[in-house]
């Protein structure tokens, strides 16, 4: 059994309009230790999907599928079980630091409070692991630096902090989403390395979020490609950057070239990411599709295995396009 099972996840919004999809038909699954990087355009549908595996969507979201974390489903469950799993077994790190950590409290107060509410240490224990997890994601003298307030550290020592925060209790699975969007490239480095080496040396699992395909692959195992809610491609990184199945996974990657190779201008894929409220028939990506079929239009592709893997199947793409590779 795998630590993560997510099947036939759904989400949706209701409106005045009638109801919208976010995400759809999106399975997965994702081991102990293991790690998983989602990429796609903005909104895709990245975000939803971390939030609906930490049981953090808005109220008015409805969910459908299922999301099992070590067996036990997850939708469904009430909010002081998943409060309790969010204290214990799943953890996130947040795009915007500030934002995640509360201004008029020290960071270490902050960090303590995690650890009396959901590991039953007393201030004093709580207090002295603080330090310890300051001093383990590289804050210097973590004793001073351990009274001091949010606004008092730098952009890329508050997401220190709040990773120190998400590891604090030991989670199984960690979801970064876009976790170093906000700080300047050579922060951006560090803190993702830190992120790795953490999570490899405690033995969580990581499910980091990115537009940054490159980023992904260097840190993460496998790789899942979104596209207007639905999965396009997933499997091992290398094989999906140097083998890309999926003429939307082909596309983000030139523009990646395009970027690194000096194009100028920020490169992007023609067309708009489609409008959930009035989705395109058939695949979302058929408008933009450079490889177009005219059954693309009409028929949503199933997830199917890419072929040329040998004994575990763990290559997957949901085109019509049938590529013997
Ligand atoms: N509370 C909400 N109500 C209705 N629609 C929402 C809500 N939150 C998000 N959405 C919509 O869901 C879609 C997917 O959003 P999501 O935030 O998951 O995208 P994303 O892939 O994380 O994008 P980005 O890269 O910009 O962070 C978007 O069209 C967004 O407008
Ligand atoms: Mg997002």
């Amino acid at each position: 059994m795998s630590l993560l099972e997510v099947s036939q996840l759904k989400v949706s919004y209701p409106t005045r309009d009638g109801v919208f999809d976010v995400v759809r038909d999106l399975s997965f699954e994702l081991d102990e230790a293991d790690s998983l990087g989602i990429a796609g355009e903005s909104g895709s549908g990245k975000s939803q999907t971390a939030l609906a595996i930490m049981g953090l969507l808005p109220a008015n979201a409805q969910v459908g599928g299922s999301i099992r974390l070590d067996g036990q489903e997850l939708i469904g469950e009430s909010e002081r079980v998943l409060d309790r799993l969010r204290g214990k077994s799943l953890a996130m790190v947040f795009q915007d630091p500030m934002s995640a950590l509360n201004p008029y409290m020290t960071v270490g107060r902050q960090i303590g409070e995690v650890l009396e509410l959901h590991q039953g240490m007393s201030a004093n224990e709580a207090a002295k692991r603080s330090c310890e997890l300051l001093q383990m994601t590289g804050i210097d003298e973590p004793g001073r630096r351990s009274k001091a307030y949010p606004h008092q550290f730098s952009g890329g020592q508050r997401q220190r902090i709040l990773i120190a925060m998400a590891l604090a209790c030991g989670p199984r699975l960690l979801i970064a989403d876009e976790p170093t969007t906000a700080l300047d490239v050579t922060v951006q480095k560090k803190i993702l390395e830190l992120l790795r080496s953490l999570c490899k040396e405690t033995g969580t699992a990581l499910i980091l979020i990115s537009h940054d395909l490159a980023v992904l692959s260097g840190m993460c195992r496998n790789l899942m490609i979104m596209y207007g809610g639905r999965e396009m491609e997933r499997g091992p990184s290398q094989r999906v950057l140097l083998q890309p199945t999926h003429p939307y996974t082909a596309a983000l990657l030139r523009t990646l070239e395009d970027l690194h190779g000096g194009a100028g201008a920020l490169a992007v894929i023609p067309g708009e990411p489609p409008d959930l409220r009035n989705p395109p028939g058939g695949c979302p990506f058929h408008p933009r599709c450079s490889e177009v079929l005219p059954h693309c239009s009409k028929e949503i592709p199933r997830t199917r295995p890419v072929r040329r893997i040998g004994d575990k199947q763990s290559h997957w793409v949901a085109c019509h396009l049938e590529q013997e590779q």
